[in-house]
């Protein structure tokens, strides 16, 4: 089965071909943010203007004409409105000139299911971890499958707020892998550490450390405190789901599962409770196609699809409320 993926919930544009879970292409064209962050009407344009040929790209990489394909999945949500309907409406007229099925499904959830698949994991708690989300979620089987939400932050991601302290210090491009550069061989400023059990707060951590860049502290100890607390927040919350749910497995998702310094701290509180950790090559931490052809094939062997008519965007699609192939 051959089905086509649409991303475009963010700054990226992807589109990914999977063949029986075997992903033949990964293509994208990304929204420079430079140092302004996010526009989000720029960004919609940006990804107008460079669909087709994305899509196009992705065929022709994957080695598939428009007879083989199958179906086509998109991204729902959550995300940028503007940006969702580019892709929404990508993935509509693809299904609509090729006669084929379609699938919304939830960005997130992409994420992780390609990480669990990629690495071999049953039913992890998952550390989701992107701009907008930040969560730690383990799949339940009632009243319909799905990830069930055992903590998640009571304000901003933690991407979000590395992105947003890289604006505000400058640094070019403002993303967090910036901030993970500029922190090499800081030293440690205390910040404030907000853990309520499983869920955890950055706004504090955002706000303190940006005062202390304007009264003119090291931007490389910053960068380097702000990092040290918020991971350790992230491991100290998901170290309690692995605790209370006594899980072997577990994986880390999303745009800051990019970050080799998270994915190191992460291994220790594996290896401290006997578990097993998951993670994917940063192809698919980052937004990518191949994750949402990927979750969309699942779901078209299982027989789900919507009708073109009912295919929406949701910007605050939760984790929680798609139901699992
Ligand atoms: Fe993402």
């Amino acid at each position: 089965m051959v089905v086509l993926g649409i991303e475009s919930s963010a700054h990226t544009f992807g589109v990914g071909v999977v063949d029986n879970g075997r992903v033949l292409s990964n293509e994208k064209e990304m929204y420079k943010i430079g140092t302004t962050g996010m526009i989000p009407a720029k960004a919609a344009e940006f990804h107008v203007k460079n669909a087709p040929e994305v899509i196009a790209r992705a065929m022709e990489r994957a080695n598939v004409g428009p007879k083989d394909i199958t179906g086509v999945g998109y991204t729902r949500g959550p995300g940028i409105g503007p940006c969702l309907q580019v892709g929404e409406l990508s993935a509509k007229s693809v299904a609509d000139e090729l006669g084929v099925k379609i699938v919304p499904v939830h960005h997130g959830v992409c994420h992780i299911e390609i990480v669990r698949a990629l690495s071999g994991l049953k039913n992890p708690i998952v550390l989701y971890v992107s701009g907008g989300n930040s969560q730690i979620l383990k799949r339940m089987e009632k009243p319909k499958p799905h990830y069930h939400i055992l903590g998640e932050t009571f304000d901003i991601g933690v991407g979000n707020m590395l992105d947003s302290f890289a604006r505000e210090i400058k640094l070019d491009p403002a993303w967090g892998s910036s901030v993970e550069k500029t922190a090499l061989g800081g030293d440690f400023i205390d910040l404030p550490y907000t853990v309520k059990g499983m869920d955890f707060s950055f706004t504090g951590l955002q706000t303190r450390a940006t005062e202390l860049a304007k009264e003119g502290k090291s931007n490389r100890d910053l960068c380097y405190s702000m990092q040290e607390v918020a991971y350790a927040m992230l491991c100290e919350a998901t170290e309690r789901a692995l605790l209370l749910t006594k899980s072997t497995e577990l994986c880390v998702a999303g745009g800051v599962a990019q970050s080799t310094k998270l994915k190191n701290m992460l291994v220790e509180v594996a290896k401290e409770h006997g578990a097993k950790f998951g993670y994917a090559g940063n192809e698919y931490n980052a937004d990518n196609g191949a994750m949402i052809a990927f979750v969309a094939e699942m779901m078209l062997k299982k027989g789900v699809h919507s009708r073109i008519e009912d295919c929406d965007i949701e910007q605050k699609y939760r984790t929680d409320q798609m139901v699992l192939p």
